[in-house]
Protein backbone atom coordinates (compact mmCIF):
# COMPACT_ATOMS: atom_id res chain seq x y z
CA UNK A 1 0.00 0.00 0.00
CA UNK A 2 1.12 3.45 -0.90
CA UNK A 3 2.27 5.59 2.13
CA UNK A 4 -0.29 8.42 2.83
CA UNK A 5 0.83 11.85 4.20
CA UNK A 6 -0.02 12.18 8.26
CA UNK A 7 -3.04 13.68 9.64
CA UNK A 8 -2.65 18.03 9.25
CA UNK A 9 -3.67 17.94 12.60
CA UNK A 10 -1.60 17.56 15.70
CA UNK A 11 -1.65 13.26 16.30
CA UNK A 12 -3.65 12.99 19.67
CA UNK A 13 -1.49 10.79 21.95
CA UNK A 14 -2.79 9.93 25.04
CA UNK A 15 -0.37 7.81 27.19
CA UNK A 16 -2.52 5.39 29.67
CA UNK A 17 -0.37 4.56 32.36
CA UNK A 18 -2.69 2.07 34.39
CA UNK A 19 -1.25 0.85 37.15
CA UNK A 20 2.80 0.87 35.82
CA UNK A 21 3.63 4.39 37.43
CA UNK A 22 2.69 3.92 41.36
CA UNK A 23 4.93 6.38 43.32
CA UNK A 24 4.83 10.13 43.04
CA UNK A 25 8.47 10.31 43.08
CA UNK A 26 8.29 7.88 39.75
CA UNK A 27 5.80 10.70 38.34
CA UNK A 28 7.84 13.06 39.27
CA UNK A 29 11.26 11.55 37.88
CA UNK A 30 9.04 11.05 34.47
CA UNK A 31 7.69 14.88 34.25
CA UNK A 32 11.08 15.96 34.32
CA UNK A 33 12.98 13.69 31.99
CA UNK A 34 10.17 14.59 29.61
CA UNK A 35 10.65 18.13 30.74
CA UNK A 36 13.92 18.10 29.96
CA UNK A 37 13.38 16.91 26.03
CA UNK A 38 9.58 18.42 25.65
CA UNK A 39 10.63 21.25 23.22
CA UNK A 40 11.24 18.70 20.43
CA UNK A 41 7.79 17.51 20.81
CA UNK A 42 5.12 20.32 20.43
CA UNK A 43 3.80 18.51 16.99
CA UNK A 44 1.93 15.90 19.08
CA UNK A 45 -1.18 16.98 21.76
CA UNK A 46 0.22 14.67 24.82
CA UNK A 47 -2.28 13.46 27.50
CA UNK A 48 -0.58 11.57 30.06
CA UNK A 49 -3.37 9.59 32.50
CA UNK A 50 -2.14 8.36 35.81
CA UNK A 51 -4.01 6.17 38.49
CA UNK A 52 -6.66 8.48 40.68
CA UNK A 53 -4.00 9.21 43.61
CA UNK A 54 -1.02 10.48 41.10
CA UNK A 55 -3.68 13.26 39.77
CA UNK A 56 -2.42 15.97 41.75
CA UNK A 57 1.25 14.94 41.72
CA UNK A 58 0.57 14.65 37.94
CA UNK A 59 -0.64 18.47 37.65
CA UNK A 60 2.44 19.55 39.69
CA UNK A 61 5.10 17.82 37.64
CA UNK A 62 3.64 18.62 34.05
CA UNK A 63 3.02 22.85 34.58
CA UNK A 64 5.73 23.62 32.59
CA UNK A 65 5.34 21.86 29.80
CA UNK A 66 2.35 21.77 27.13
CA UNK A 67 0.98 18.08 28.85
CA UNK A 68 -2.73 17.40 29.49
CA UNK A 69 -3.31 15.16 32.20
CA UNK A 70 -6.27 12.58 32.23
CA UNK A 71 -8.31 10.54 34.49
CA UNK A 72 -8.22 6.56 34.14
CA UNK A 73 -12.36 6.44 34.94
CA UNK A 74 -14.97 8.33 36.88
CA UNK A 75 -17.87 7.29 38.97
CA UNK A 76 -20.91 7.09 37.29
CA UNK A 77 -23.02 8.74 40.25
CA UNK A 78 -23.41 12.74 40.25
CA UNK A 79 -23.70 13.87 43.98
CA UNK A 80 -24.50 10.41 45.18
CA UNK A 81 -22.26 10.32 48.44
CA UNK A 82 -21.22 7.07 47.51
CA UNK A 83 -18.03 4.99 49.43
CA UNK A 84 -15.08 5.12 46.99
CA UNK A 85 -16.55 7.09 44.43
CA UNK A 86 -14.71 9.86 42.22
CA UNK A 87 -16.62 11.81 40.84
CA UNK A 88 -15.92 13.82 37.74
CA UNK A 89 -17.05 17.16 39.69
CA UNK A 90 -14.29 16.28 42.36
CA UNK A 91 -12.11 16.00 39.05
CA UNK A 92 -13.08 19.15 38.11
CA UNK A 93 -12.12 21.04 40.32
CA UNK A 94 -8.69 19.52 40.93
CA UNK A 95 -8.40 20.60 37.21
CA UNK A 96 -8.13 17.48 35.19
CA UNK A 97 -10.12 18.17 31.73
CA UNK A 98 -10.00 15.08 30.44
CA UNK A 99 -11.23 11.59 31.46
CA UNK A 100 -10.78 8.08 30.10
CA UNK A 101 -14.12 6.36 30.21
CA UNK A 102 -14.77 2.46 29.56
CA UNK A 103 -11.42 0.92 28.82
CA UNK A 104 -11.90 -2.55 28.30
CA UNK A 105 -9.90 -3.50 31.71
CA UNK A 106 -12.78 -2.04 33.39
CA UNK A 107 -15.67 -3.28 31.69
CA UNK A 108 -13.97 -6.64 32.58
CA UNK A 109 -16.86 -8.55 34.66
CA UNK A 110 -14.04 -10.55 37.11
CA UNK A 111 -11.40 -9.50 36.47
CA UNK A 112 -12.24 -5.62 35.93
CA UNK A 113 -14.72 -3.37 37.95
CA UNK A 114 -17.76 -5.07 35.07
CA UNK A 115 -18.66 -1.72 33.92
CA UNK A 116 -21.61 -2.43 31.73
CA UNK A 117 -22.61 -0.32 28.62
CA UNK A 118 -25.11 1.11 31.16
CA UNK A 119 -22.54 2.30 33.77
CA UNK A 120 -20.60 3.73 31.47
CA UNK A 121 -23.42 5.39 29.64
CA UNK A 122 -23.91 7.13 33.28
CA UNK A 123 -19.96 7.53 33.57
CA UNK A 124 -20.44 9.77 29.85
CA UNK A 125 -23.64 11.79 31.27
CA UNK A 126 -21.38 12.31 34.92
CA UNK A 127 -18.26 13.28 32.96
CA UNK A 128 -20.26 15.38 30.30
CA UNK A 129 -22.14 17.68 32.84
CA UNK A 130 -18.90 18.56 34.77
CA UNK A 131 -17.83 19.60 31.35
CA UNK A 132 -14.89 17.26 31.63
CA UNK A 133 -13.59 15.89 28.00
CA UNK A 134 -14.63 12.29 27.69
CA UNK A 135 -12.22 9.33 25.43
CA UNK A 136 -14.70 6.80 25.22
CA UNK A 137 -13.10 3.25 25.02
CA UNK A 138 -15.08 0.78 22.79
CA UNK A 139 -13.17 -2.43 21.14
CA UNK A 140 -14.30 -6.47 20.63
CA UNK A 141 -12.79 -9.19 22.74
CA UNK A 142 -12.48 -11.37 20.00
CA UNK A 143 -12.72 -11.79 15.93
CA UNK A 144 -14.69 -13.84 14.21
CA UNK A 145 -15.17 -14.80 10.55
CA UNK A 146 -19.32 -14.09 10.64
CA UNK A 147 -17.82 -9.85 11.59
CA UNK A 148 -19.68 -9.67 15.02
CA UNK A 149 -16.86 -6.74 16.03
CA UNK A 150 -19.01 -4.36 14.48
CA UNK A 151 -22.15 -4.93 16.17
CA UNK A 152 -20.13 -5.00 19.48
CA UNK A 153 -19.07 -1.31 18.36
CA UNK A 154 -22.26 -0.12 17.52
CA UNK A 155 -24.06 -1.29 20.81
CA UNK A 156 -20.98 0.21 23.00
CA UNK A 157 -21.30 3.42 20.85
CA UNK A 158 -24.99 3.81 20.67
CA UNK A 159 -25.38 2.52 24.23
CA UNK A 160 -22.73 5.21 25.47
CA UNK A 161 -24.08 8.14 23.43
CA UNK A 162 -27.54 7.30 23.32
CA UNK A 163 -28.63 10.99 25.03
CA UNK A 164 -25.71 12.63 23.00
CA UNK A 165 -24.49 14.24 26.06
CA UNK A 166 -21.39 15.48 25.07
CA UNK A 167 -20.72 17.91 22.43
CA UNK A 168 -18.45 16.73 20.01
CA UNK A 169 -15.51 18.96 21.04
CA UNK A 170 -15.58 17.37 24.31
CA UNK A 171 -15.74 13.47 22.92
CA UNK A 172 -13.38 11.16 21.41
CA UNK A 173 -13.62 7.93 20.75
CA UNK A 174 -10.53 5.23 21.48
CA UNK A 175 -10.79 2.41 19.60
CA UNK A 176 -9.20 -0.86 21.16
CA UNK A 177 -9.75 -4.41 20.26
CA UNK A 178 -9.49 -6.57 23.57
CA UNK A 179 -7.22 -9.06 21.59
CA UNK A 180 -4.72 -6.57 21.04
CA UNK A 181 -3.72 -4.85 24.26
CA UNK A 182 -0.60 -5.28 25.95
CA UNK A 183 1.16 -7.08 23.36
CA UNK A 184 3.65 -5.73 20.79
CA UNK A 185 3.92 -3.95 17.25
CA UNK A 186 4.03 -7.37 15.38
CA UNK A 187 1.03 -8.54 17.89
CA UNK A 188 -1.39 -4.85 16.75
CA UNK A 189 -4.08 -4.61 14.68
CA UNK A 190 -2.85 -4.01 10.63
CA UNK A 191 -3.35 -0.40 9.57
CA UNK A 192 -6.02 -1.79 6.73
CA UNK A 193 -8.05 -3.50 9.70
CA UNK A 194 -7.85 -0.28 11.63
CA UNK A 195 -9.11 1.83 8.54
CA UNK A 196 -11.81 -0.37 8.11
CA UNK A 197 -13.45 0.12 12.22
CA UNK A 198 -12.24 3.49 11.72
CA UNK A 199 -14.97 3.85 8.87
CA UNK A 200 -17.79 2.20 10.10
CA UNK A 201 -17.02 4.03 13.81
CA UNK A 202 -17.89 6.90 11.53
CA UNK A 203 -20.84 6.11 10.21
CA UNK A 204 -21.74 5.18 13.62
CA UNK A 205 -20.99 8.35 15.19
CA UNK A 206 -22.73 10.32 12.59
CA UNK A 207 -26.23 8.29 13.24
CA UNK A 208 -26.17 8.86 16.51
CA UNK A 209 -24.52 12.12 16.83
CA UNK A 210 -26.17 13.81 13.83
CA UNK A 211 -23.61 14.81 10.54
CA UNK A 212 -22.24 17.97 11.72
CA UNK A 213 -21.09 16.96 15.33
CA UNK A 214 -20.32 12.79 14.17
CA UNK A 215 -17.48 14.11 11.77
CA UNK A 216 -15.81 16.25 14.35
CA UNK A 217 -15.18 13.40 17.02
CA UNK A 218 -11.60 12.18 16.78
CA UNK A 219 -10.93 8.42 16.24
CA UNK A 220 -8.20 6.90 18.44
CA UNK A 221 -6.55 3.32 18.11
CA UNK A 222 -5.14 1.54 21.23
CA UNK A 223 -3.64 -1.77 21.39
CA UNK A 224 0.02 -2.39 21.46
CA UNK A 225 1.20 0.64 19.80
CA UNK A 226 4.98 1.24 19.89
CA UNK A 227 7.45 3.23 17.91
CA UNK A 228 7.43 0.19 15.56
CA UNK A 229 4.21 0.48 14.41
CA UNK A 230 3.12 4.06 15.16
CA UNK A 231 3.76 5.85 11.85
CA UNK A 232 2.43 2.90 9.64
CA UNK A 233 -0.63 3.23 12.21
CA UNK A 234 -1.31 6.92 11.68
CA UNK A 235 -0.57 6.93 8.02
CA UNK A 236 -2.90 3.94 6.98
CA UNK A 237 -5.04 3.82 9.73
CA UNK A 238 -7.00 7.01 9.32
CA UNK A 239 -6.78 7.83 12.98
CA UNK A 240 -5.91 10.90 14.82
CA UNK A 241 -4.21 9.40 17.27
CA UNK A 242 -3.49 6.69 19.50
CA UNK A 243 -4.55 5.70 23.29
CA UNK A 244 -0.81 4.26 24.22
CA UNK A 245 -0.27 1.69 27.30
CA UNK A 246 2.91 0.26 27.78
CA UNK A 247 5.05 2.14 25.58
CA UNK A 248 4.24 5.14 27.12
CA UNK A 249 5.32 4.18 30.85
CA UNK A 250 8.42 5.02 30.13
CA UNK A 251 9.90 8.00 28.66
CA UNK A 252 12.28 6.32 26.48
CA UNK A 253 9.77 4.58 24.79
CA UNK A 254 7.62 6.91 24.65
CA UNK A 255 9.98 9.66 23.03
CA UNK A 256 10.75 7.14 20.41
CA UNK A 257 6.76 7.07 19.49
CA UNK A 258 6.65 10.53 19.38
CA UNK A 259 9.57 10.76 17.30
CA UNK A 260 8.36 7.97 14.98
CA UNK A 261 4.86 10.45 13.98
CA UNK A 262 6.77 12.94 13.17
P1 LIG B 1 -1.15 -1.31 25.32
O1 LIG B 1 -2.45 -0.77 26.12
O2 LIG B 1 -0.62 -0.15 24.53
O3 LIG B 1 -0.21 -1.75 26.41
O4 LIG B 1 -1.62 -2.42 24.46
C1 LIG B 1 -3.38 0.06 25.49
C2 LIG B 1 -4.54 0.29 26.42
O5 LIG B 1 -4.97 -0.66 27.09
O6 LIG B 1 -5.04 1.42 26.51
Amino acid sequence: MTAKKLPAKKPIIIANWKAYLTRVEEVQRFALSYTRVAKKYTHVDLSVAPPFVLLPAALAAFKKVNVRIAAQSVSPFVDEKQTGEVEASMLKSLGVPQVIVGHSERRHPTVGAGESNDIVRAQVAAAAKSGLTIVLCVGEQERDAAGTHFSTIASQLTSALEKAVAPATKLMVAYEPVWAIGKSAKDAMQPADVHEMVIFIRKTLVEILGRTAGVKVPILYGGSVEAANAQELLQQGGVSGFLVGHASTKVDSLTALLDAVR
